[in-house]
């Protein structure tokens, strides 16, 4: 880390190249799947997917803490969590930052902001020994080894992306910018993990283009992470809000290739020459909704999506509107999330779809054993019952536009071929209006899969069309 005062304001922005489009390749989180036992793989994303819910329902808390870091004994790195392998399940992306610059894997994650990773020789993670990995060798960042590392200063204005312009800056004079006091240690907790560390400025590199004093996380302590993570979130401090991307999008690579190294490309789209306010052909469009309470800083990170509809076959289920869109105090609603692998569905909606399923699928026999085991459900004997009948599974958004998905984005053969199950997930408390917090529908990866999906920043909307992503 560079030892030199931090530099108070820094006015360079983003050096566009000729290039208007870069092209990053996204793979799987490359944690194994034990193929040799598909019910545990299945009940580890059907865990990792409610645990992330949890983790988007309980707002990830940004908030200084001055003690997190003073003291990074081994006292401070016992955390109590319980060691039970949780598969990740998420997509990860690769980033370079530094000079010379330092590549390493991020999780790509919509439904967050801050981008951090692992950093200095010194990172600690407990609890991050998901399905074998070691958590000693979870690639990370060097400051010391690069030349254009620079602690953030207090007053920097860039300082307050993440902590707001509140900010306290202990023993810094107000009525003056001169102040070397670094911008606090910040602590993000999630539901089941949090991150700790202090905010460098670094250099971000891309074969095209270069980015100056990006905001990024240097995270020393972390519990239950299996990266760092590009947070890809609606905040200022997100990846596509430094860059100023008018756009982003993906095509997520079926997950029936997670045992290769197949990759399918995250475009980022700086927008130079592109027609503002055009449609990418093919793709359906909805708007962003906005959560009308401004007061909680996460629900203002995710990005909502107006959804009217849920149809199980040719039949509406009937959702209650305070489900589907956020309401005055900023619960419930539908979002769309790279980081959570399965879609979520607070337990009185996924029970009125799920009811729905096994209404019009009556003929098969249900396997309630096989819904505890996989933490899936409802889940039907499909064994010698010839051609298959599943209802589809469709979302209509506002606008109309409407995702119908393919029978592999919400059912998957569990086990043998005898036996598929809904891959959607619920938690067990059973949501009364009293009760229920944050988004009620998250939509994961899994339902993503060969979509191409548009995060149009510039229009506000969101844009998706099937698409076979590796042809
Ligand atoms: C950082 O520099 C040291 C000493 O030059 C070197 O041994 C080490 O491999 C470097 N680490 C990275 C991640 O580049
Ligand atoms: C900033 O503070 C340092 C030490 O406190 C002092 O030497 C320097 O003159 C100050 N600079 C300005 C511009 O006030
Ligand atoms: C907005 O969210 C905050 C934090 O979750 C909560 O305390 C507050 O009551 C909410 N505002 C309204 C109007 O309900
Ligand atoms: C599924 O049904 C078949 C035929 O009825 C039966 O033989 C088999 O045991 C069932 N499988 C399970 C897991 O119950």
């Amino acid at each position: 880390m560079s030892s030199s005062p931090p530099p108070l304001l820094f006015f360079f922005l983003i050096f566009l190249s000729i290039a208007s489009a870069i092209k990053l390749p996204l793979s799987h989180h490359t944690d194994q799947l034990p193929t040799n036992d598909p019910y545990l793989s299945l009940r580890r994303l059907a865990d990792s997917s409610t645990a992330r819910a949890q983790q988007l329902k309980q707002p990830s808390s940004i908030k200084p803490d001055e003690n997190a870091l003073s003291a990074p004994s081994a006292s401070a790195a016992v955390v109590k969590s319980p060691l039970s392998a949780k598969s990740y399940g998420g997509y990860s992306v690769s980033l370079s930052f530094g000079t010379p610059s330092q590549t390493i894997p991020f999780v790509f994650d919509t439904g967050s902001s801050l981008v951090w990773f692992p950093c200095t020789s010194r990172y600690l993670c407990t609890g991050c020994g998901f399905s074998g990995l070691d958590p000693t060798r979870i690639p990370r960042f060097i400051p010391k080894n690069s030349t254009s590392s620079r602690v953030i200063g207090c007053q920097n204005p860039k300082c307050q992306l993440l902590f707001g312009p509140d900010v306290r800056c202990r023993g810094c004079d107000p009525n003056t910018r001169n102040c070397t006091v670094a911008c606090p240690p910040y602590i993000l907790q999630y539901g089941l993990g949090s991150t700790a560390g202090i905010l460098l400025t670094e250099k971000l590199d891309f074969p095209d283009l270069t980015v100056p004093d990006f905001v990024v996380g240097c995270s020393i302590l972390s519990t239950r992470q299996p990266a760092g993570i590009a947070g890809f979130g609606r905040g200022s401090q997100s990846l596509p809000a430094q860059m100023k991307l008018k756009r982003f999008s993906h095509c997520l690579v079926s997950r029936r290739f997670d045992d290769t190294d197949v990759s399918t490309d995250l475009d980022l789209d700086t927008g130079s020459g592109h027609d503002s306010g055009s449609k990418t052909p093919g793709l359906s469009y909805t708007p962003f909704r906005n959560n009308p309470n401004a007061s909680n800083a996460a629900f203002l990170e995710y990005y909502y999506l107006n959804l009217r509809r849920i149809y199980v076959g040719t039949k509406r289920v009937r959702i209650p509107y305070r489900f589907l869109a956020p309401g005055p105090d900023g619960n419930g609603g539908t979002i769309v999330d790279s980081g959570s692998t399965f879609t979520f569905m607070d337990r009185s909606v996924y029970e009125l779809v799920a009811e729905e399923f096994a209404a019009q699928m009556s003929s098969y026999d249900r396997e309630k054993e096989l819904e505890e085991i996989t933490g899936l459900g409802p889940c039907f004997n499909i064994s010698g019952k010839g051609a298959v009948t599943v209802p589809e599974l469709i979302f209509e958004f506002k606008g109309g536009a409407r995702m119908e998905l393919p029978l592999s984005n919400y059912f998957t053969l569990v086990g043998s071929v005898d036996n598929v199950c809904l891959t959607v997930v619920s938690d067990n408390t059973v949501s009364s209006t009293g009760g229920r917090s944050g988004p009620a529908i998250i939509l994961g990866s899994f339902q993503q899969q060969n979509y191409h999906v548009e995060y149009d920043l510039e229009n506000d909307r969101f844009g998706f069309a099937k698409k076979k992503c590796i042809p």
